[in-house]
């Protein structure tokens, strides 16, 4: 199937590894032109230089000059016709006990800083009458995650953003989606099982199997299957899909 993208311009954020990076390559496998962001620039070239479609952006999305920076050489150079909005995740913690600071601190590199980026490129994608907007959340947003406060409330912003953005930019060709990550197997989830175990006494093999016990497909995803997903609604092929909330998740969440 031909996805239709060869040589649009995709932004994606957080993409230095896992998956952001494993979007970043799907993308550039379809022959998109990739501009692949994150802190760690130097983690993006050493997978950047095998493709001569794929360029290294230095980004931190917590840092709202550099967040225009880099717009603005987009904007000189053309714009992009798909973003996926991406980055890290928040500390873990309770919804009683979270500060105020924290909040702030976490709700300009994940949401506000994000719909500005956002704002700023939607003009030339109106243009063209064509973009994707697809932004990576959690499971979280349907089923909040115990002791992840920050994570559950932030991305449920992100949601609320996109889907107004989704019935205001419908009418142009730009659709604007969310994709909902169960458990990918990316290094944050194996960094994640360390401190689980480390916290419980437990074994992290075990730690690791139990976790893939709760999912009804029995297994970690992989990001390859995540970036698949992504990919397609990044398509050509899916310009009648807008406004959804897409779980990838083996079947995580228990509702329909
Ligand atoms: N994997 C899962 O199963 C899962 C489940 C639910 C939700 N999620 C969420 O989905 C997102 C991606 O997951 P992942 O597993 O790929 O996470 P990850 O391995 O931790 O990757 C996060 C990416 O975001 C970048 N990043 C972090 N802070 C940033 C900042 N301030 N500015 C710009 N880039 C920043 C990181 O690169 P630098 O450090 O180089 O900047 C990295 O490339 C995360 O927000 C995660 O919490 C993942």
């Amino acid at each position: 199937m031909d996805l239709g993208i060869k040589e649009k311009r995709a932004l994606v954020l957080g993409a230095s590894r896992g998956l952001g990076k494993a979007i970043a390559q799907a993308l550039a496998a379809e022959g998109a032109v990739v501009f692949a962001a994150a802190r760690s620039v130097d983690k993006i070239s050493s997978y950047a230089d095998a493709a001569d479609t794929l360029h290294a952006v230095e980004l931190d999305l917590g840092q709202i000059d550099q967040v225009d920076r880099v717009v603005d050489g987009l904007i000189k150079d053309g714009g992009v016709d798909i973003i996926v909005n991406n980055g890290g995740g928040p500390p873990p913690g309770a919804a009683q006990t979270a500060e105020r600071a924290a909040w702030l601190q976490h709700f300009e590199a994940m949401a506000a800083n994000l719909f500005h980026l956002n704002a700023r490129l939607l003009p030339m994608m109106k243009e063209r009458g064509w973009g994707r907007i697809i932004s990576i959340t959690s499971s979280g947003v349907e089923q909040p995650i115990p002791n992840l406060a920050l994570s559950n409330g932030i991305r449920s912003a992100v949601v609320g953003w996109s889907k107004t953005l989704a019935n205001e930019v419908a009418g142009d060709g730009i659709t604007v989606n969310v994709v909902m990550p169960g458990r990918i197997h990316t290094q944050r989830v194996d960094e994640l099982d360390a401190a689980a175990a480390k916290r419980t006494g437990a074994d992290v093999a075990e730690v690791a199997a139990k976790s893939r016990r709760t999912i009804p497909a029995g297994r970690y995803g992989k990001p390859e299957e995540f970036a698949d997903v992504v990919t397609f609604l990044a398509s050509a092929r899916a310009g009648y899909v807008t406004g959804s909330k897409i779980r990838i998740d083996g079947g995580s969440i228990k509702s329909i």
